[in-house]
């Protein structure tokens, strides 16, 4: 029997857990402090683009088990879950910020019936279940971490398809009512305690970048001793051990985790005495990264940038997504600016330049637009469409036949062949 069900944030992580939930029966209520998104929403209109969610909201909308209020006071009421979708951000000293969410919990603790469960879904630093408990000023409600895993773009197929299903509780019937959400959904179902199911996020999150800039640092390599990255990789995740997934190499790791979580961890880890060199180094890394595809721009548009016109091809911090949060792109993209270059950009997924994140870029909405009479073609992010266009075409209209490929999408022999000068990464 569905539950009832009090989802507070319409982020990413919120909306897919709400639409998700109302998919597996649940009722749902969806709360925000935002009126103009909870109206949106409520007409059926998804603020992110994410694959599968708008059916999702529609049918649930539409059956009667999902809606949207604004205020959590307004959602929170007979709830027998409540689950805590807020922002976590980066604060000053490198921490995570938790305000968001304590200010939520102090909010809703009066309003909550005996026996809810408060579920922290957002990454949060290790303790946070004892801090929202302390928040809630109630000892008849309980405090579960339960992590997401979601990836964006891919996120309502992580939900419904999860590898696991982690749960933190410190009272085991809690913790049971809520593997009773997931009751219908694959994956391996893991209880713990609050502070390794909070652990388990950083761990996995820190782990991947680690992967990641690893094969970013081999790539460095395979471009002095004459190798290529991709058969690199093939023969290294043909290790069972290893595996080649999430090894693959491009121009550095960005989004709305990554950074934020790596971070905080290492923060975490500092206040607690242990200095986290490797992560640390991990971070470093990805930061070089960056720097190195603006140094291969620079180098094929002729050693200097003052006057040059760079075209990118990719501004999101990864395909599928519009999210523009520490995307390696707009990192790399500054690098070029600072130093003189005109930067003009097309994405598939950004329709303008009204993004002051955009400050400074030329955004165009077609791809040979923005190649032509350009130094340099720059792909930072590795939207299958790119390898769709016509490169004979870029070729004529491109000013510079040079393309530095950040995500090596491109064929790079077709390329050469069709006279372009071509730099990918870790291939020689
Ligand atoms: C990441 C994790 O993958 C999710 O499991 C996690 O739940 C989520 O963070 C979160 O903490 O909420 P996401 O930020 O959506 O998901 O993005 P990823 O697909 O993991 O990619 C992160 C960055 O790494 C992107 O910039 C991507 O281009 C880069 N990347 C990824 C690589 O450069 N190489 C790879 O092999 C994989």
């Amino acid at each position: 029997m569905g539950q009832k069900i009090a989802v507070i944030g319409t982020g990413y992580v919120g909306l897919t857990t709400g639409a998700c939930l109302s998919h597996l029966g649940h009722d749902v209520v969806c709360a925000d402090v935002v009126p103009e998104k909870v109206d949106a929403l409520n007409r059926g209109e998804i603020p992110i683009l994410e694959a599968g969610l708008d059916e999702l909201v529609h049918t649930g909308v539409a059956e009667g088990r999902l809606s949207f209020v604004l205020g959590a006071e307004n959602a929170v009421g007979d709830a027998e879950f409540v689950f805590l979708c807020l922002p976590t951000p980066q604060g000053a000293d490198g921490a995570a910020d938790l305000s968001f969410i304590k200010r939520a919990a102090g909010h809703i603790g009066p309003l909550l019936e005996p026996g809810t469960v408060v579920i922290n879904k957002s990454t949060v630093p290790v303790g946070s279940a004892g801090e929202v408990a302390k928040k809630l000023r109630r000892d008849d409600v309980y405090v579960v971490s339960n992590p997401e895993f979601l990836r964006e773009g891919t996120a309502v197929n992580d939900f419904l398809h999860p590898d696991r299903i982690v749960i933190g509780s410190d009272d085991g019937a809690a913790a049971q009512r809520v593997a009773g959400l997931y009751v219908d959904l694959p994956g391996e179902v893991l209880i713990t305690d609050p502070a390794s199911a909070e652990t388990i996020k950083y761990a996995s999150n820190a782990f991947l970048a680690t992967k990641i800039s690893f094969v970013n640092a081999m790539a460095a390599v395979c471009e002095e001793v004459g190798a290529d990255v991709t058969d690199v990789v093939k023969g290294m995740g043909l290790d069972q051990r290893i595996g080649d997934r999430f090894l693959v190499p491009g121009p550095g790791w960005g989004g709305s985790c990554f950074p934020k979580d790596s971070h905080a961890l290492v923060r975490i880890a500092e206040n607690s005495g242990y200095q986290f060199g490797l992560l640390r180094q991990v971070i470093a890394v990805n930061e070089e990264q960056f720097g190195r595809v603006a140094n291969k721009i620079t180098r094929l548009a002729g050693g200097r940038l003052q006057g040059r016109t760079i075209a990118v091809w990719g501004l999101t911090f990864k395909a599928r997504t519009d999210d523009l949060r520490d995307s390696p792109s707009l990192n790399i993209i500054n690098r070029l600016l600072e130093v003189g270059a005109t930067v003009r950009a097309y994405d598939p997924a950004v329709v303008d330049g009204s993004d002051p994140r955009l400050e400074g870029i030329e955004v165009v909405t077609d791809p040979y637009e923005a190649v032509t009479k350009a130094d340099v073609l720059a792909v930072l992010t590795e939207w299958p469409e790119f390898t769709e266009l016509d490169m004979a075409k870029v070729g004529d209209l491109i000013g510079h036949k040079a393309v530095v490929d950040g995500r090596n999408l491109l064929d790079g022999a077709v390329l050469k062949e069709l006279g372009f000068a071509y730099d990918g990464i870790g291939r020689s």
